[in-house]
């Protein structure tokens, strides 16, 4: 391998947070058995909070942060990894508690990393990313959940939240593929045109479900993917009709839940927990492997935008704005 390579660094000195790209060798990464030469990065919203203060979830300086990353192995002391294997790494507490991709040369436990499907690009497997296994797993909870594990009716109409966000557009397209009739609600009238382009049948705005929420109102939905939580969520359970499944799995808007047990008792409405950090090594190879099924990528390729570390620096502020659309995936070689 080369030896000096470009990796994004933060660092913390008191108050004062810096972030800058910056030349480094093999001797700067000081975690895990395997070498990978990364492809692509990706920008998700915890990658924008880390980049701004490290969010608490940085413990040590100097650090790199980048969640997700796709590549080729280079060196491995891991024995279920060998050189020139094509990898994915998503959450583990990589770019938090780990160095992570936005480096092209990262090191990490092997244990991490799940062998990228034949037919997925490395470009394609950071399309998705952290918000792409994510949506998987709530479009799974949302629909299959109720219909195969809960042997419950069909999953027809359903709601995602922040819906031009990367895990709400991922969702949008997965059930609609799945054959649902989706709402998708945003805070950007200008989003509409996209969102029903990505497959959904019909848009709510944000504001009509940030209200004062009743107990219990009109079951309007059989599942909802809630990325936003606060308020929204709190208006969405008493949408819910009998036995849906909510699956919550952000809090844009807020961590609090203002809400009472009158969803769950009377309907019957599941609110079920999305953890994409700790997902098992089992359920990300299944889940991946379902994503070219499932995702359009020509669909989804026509908003994304390719961007370099030093672009990268430039962009998450806007994100943390929420003024972001569709995917941020950045090219180590660019
Ligand atoms: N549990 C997990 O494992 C897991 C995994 C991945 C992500 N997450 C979380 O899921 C959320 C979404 O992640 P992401 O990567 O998709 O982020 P993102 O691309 O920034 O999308 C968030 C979307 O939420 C909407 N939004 C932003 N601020 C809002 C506000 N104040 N009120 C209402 N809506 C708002 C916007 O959509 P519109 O413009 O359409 O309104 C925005 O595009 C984040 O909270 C993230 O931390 C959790």
């Amino acid at each position: 391998m080369s030896e000096s390579f470009k990796a994004l660094i933060v660092n913390q000195h008191g108050e004062n947070f810096t972030r800058e790209v910056k030349s480094i060798d093999k001797t700067f990464l000081k975690h895990g058995d395997v070498l990978v030469k990364v492809a692509y990065s990706t920008l998700n919203y915890k990658d924008a909070l880390i980049l701004k203060n490290g969010a608490r979830l940085v413990k040590e300086f100097p650090h790199i942060p980048g969640i997700d990353f796709s590549g080729t192995v280079v060196e491995s002391e891991n024995k279920n990894f060998k050189k020139d294997d094509e990898i994915i790494c998503t959450g583990r507490r990589v770019g938090e508690i780990y160095f992570g991709g936005y480096s092209q040369f990262a090191k990490v436990n092997g244990d991490f990393l799940i062998k990228k499907p034949k037919d997925l690009t490395f470009k394609q497997a950071m399309i998705l990313g952290t918000a792409g296994l994510t949506a998987l797993q709530c479009a799974f909870t949302t629909k299959l959940a109720r219909e195969e594990l809960l042997l419950g009716e069909k999953v027809e109409n359903v709601l995602v939240t922040g819906a031009s966000g990367g895990v709400g557009s991922i969702a949008v397209m997965i059930l609609s593929k799945l054959g649902c009739n989706v709402t998708a609600v945003t805070s950007k009238e200008s989003n509409n045109e996209y969102l029903k382009s990505i497959g959904a049948k019909s848009i709510t705005k944000s504001s009509d479900l940030d209200k004062d929420p009743r107990p219990l109102d009109k079951g309007i939905w059989d599942g909802a993917v809630d990325t936003v939580g606060g308020n929204i969520l709190s208006n969405v359970l008493p949408h819910i009709k009998e036995n849906g499944i909510v699956a919550a799995v952000g809090n844009a808007s807020g961590i609090k839940l203002n809400t009472t047990v009158m969803p769950f008792i009377i309907r019957g409405v599941k609110l079920w927990g999305i953890d994409s950090v700790h997902t098992s090594s089992k359920r990300r190879e299944f889940l991946w492997g379902e994503a070219s099924k499932l995702i359009n990528f020509p669909l989804l390729e026509k908003s994304v935008k390719e961007i370099s570390l030093e672009e990268l620096l430039k962009i998450f502020p806007t994100m943390l704005e929420g003024k972001t659309t569709g995917r941020y995936i950045v090219n180590l070689n660019k």
